[in-house]
């Protein structure tokens, strides 16, 4: 038995939903780690298009999904996603979507202050989502998150939301935010108890039931490692770990169950939000991969800042995410441009780096270093084997391989389920 966790390899919206949704064909769970309802993982099967934010992709192939306890929840964006995709024809409750009795809950005094500190960091503001991800976790790391499990015991609950709201109504005050009141509070949280409840269990348990029974699990992580709260480009991260290593804490299971760890990167390069970006362009070919990329945020509808593809980033995010095979996406996108370009390295006061330093001075001033390559006239859309793709687009897949030091294991040419190529089987371990 060999189990999968895929990641991010860059600033996220990779395509870790499509690659997700294919390998889930052959996996008996899909788990969520880490992130919230900030994750958009979009898949496109036939004439449906499926947009995910904290629902596990492998629920699209009818697979068991879990929401770990590494993962901030928030009911009610929860269950208007379920709402959402059961419209479109999906069957979602609580027989196939377990949720982690321990996972913290994302509040709407959460979003509140996300939103107002975001306004009051002016010019420097991180380009949050504005769903609450930040402050949630920073509660469950103070010891004050309300829990799922909590809504089960209103008079913990009760004593929860004083210690809560004391800290959360004086920051708001002091920004200039609407204080919330603990009645109404309790009372919505009472009022989703019995809807959430029954989805709430010890899902470290059935982890360690699929372990004895040999069954496939899949970690499906959201944001990318370049955003994690460590390893990214601190302080324009998330606030959650993004590393496989973290799909072991943010679900309850081992580091030897994890399996084998894919990275998701795109043929180029995109950033949602604020902070460093040094392949970024600025001119007439960024303009051209946005639009034919359709880079536009699935959450926040903002338009992707596009450059070209970063080696020294992904190979850093390889080294840091446990990455043993690269899978590569938007091929396709790619098309018609004569010339490619890597960038292999920053040039930072007259030094040369092969990796991102990381004071925030340093990567401001961090020029790419680029190596140009051939570009292909041919069409990849929709490609499925290696014999379709022209030589040119082999031998920049077979760069990219040797820059970042990880094998291609996939590599995808259009926002369609099947339309991938395998190279090599991560399930084979
Ligand atoms: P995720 O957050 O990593 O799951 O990625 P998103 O779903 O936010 O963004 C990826 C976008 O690219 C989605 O709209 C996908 O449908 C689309 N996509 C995925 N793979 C490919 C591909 O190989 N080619 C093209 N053209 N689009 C793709
Ligand atoms: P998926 O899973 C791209 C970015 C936000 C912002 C920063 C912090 O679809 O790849 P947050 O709301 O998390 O506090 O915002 O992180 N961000 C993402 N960018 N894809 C995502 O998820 C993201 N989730 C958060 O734009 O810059
Ligand atoms: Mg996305």
């Amino acid at each position: 038995m060999a189990n999968v966790a895929i990641i991010g390899a860059q600033w996220g919206d990779e395509g870790k939903g499509k690659i997700v949704d294919w390998l889930a064909s052959r996996a008996d769970i899909v788990v969520r780690f880490q992130g919230g309802h900030n994750a958009g993982h979009t898949l496109v099967v036939g004439n449906q298009t499926y947009k995910l934010s904290l629902l596990p992709s492998g629920l699209v192939r009818g697979k068991m999904g879990i929401i770990g306890n590494g993962v901030v929840l928030d009911p009610e964006a929860l269950f208007n996603e379920i709402s959402r995709v059961r419209e479109q024809g999906l069957d979602v409750g609580p027989h196939n979507l377990r949720i982690a009795e321990n996972v913290p809950l994302i509040l709407p005094l959460h979003s509140a202050l996300d939103k107002a500190r975001e306004v009051a960091r002016g010019k420097h503001a991180i380009g949050t989502t504005g769903r609450g991800i930040g402050p949630a976790y920073e509660d469950k790391v103070a010891r004050r998150a309300i829990r799922l499990c909590d809504l089960a015991e209103p008079e913990t609950l009760s004593h929860k939301l004083d210690e809560l709201l004391l800290h959360h109504n004086t920051l708001l005050k002091g920004l200039g935010a609407e204080p919330f009141d603990k009645q109404e509070l309790l009372d919505r949280l009472l009022g989703l108890a019995p809807k959430l409840l029954p989805y709430a269990e010890a899902v470290w348990e059935r982890l360690d039931e699929a372990r004895h029974e040999n069954k496939r699990v899949m970690f499906e992580g959201a944001q990318a490692v370049m955003l994690d709260v460590d390893h990214g480009t601190y302080p324009y991260v998330t606030s959650s770990n993004t590393v496989a290593g973290n799909a072991a804490a943010g679900a309850g299971v081992g580091p030897h169950f994890i399996g084998t760890v894919l990275g998701i990167a795109k043929a180029y390069t995109t950033r949602v939000g604020s902070g460093p970006f040094p392949t970024e362009l600025f001119d007439e070919i960024g303009k051209g991969i946005g639009e034919r990329g359709r880079e536009f945020g699935t959450v926040t509808g903002r338009p992707r800042r596009c450059g070209w593809f970063d080696a020294a980033l992904v190979r850093q995010a390889v080294k840091v995410g446990g990455v043993q095979g690269l899978t590569l996406t938007k091929l396709d996108v790619l098309d018609g441009i004569p010339e490619l370009k890597i960038c292999t390295g920053y040039r930072i006061d007259g030094e040369v780096f092969r990796r991102l330093p990381a004071g925030l001075a340093a990567q401001a001033k961090a020029e790419p270093i680029y190596e140009v390559l051939e570009g292909w006239t041919q069409s990849t859309k929709g490609a499925r084997s290696w014999a379709q793709l022209p030589a040119t687009a082999i031998k920049y897949v077979r760069r990219i391989e040797e820059l970042v030091e990880a094998p291609v294991a996939l590599l995808s040419t259009s926002p369609e389920r099947d339309d991938t190529i395998m190279v090599t089987d991560p399930f084979a371990g």
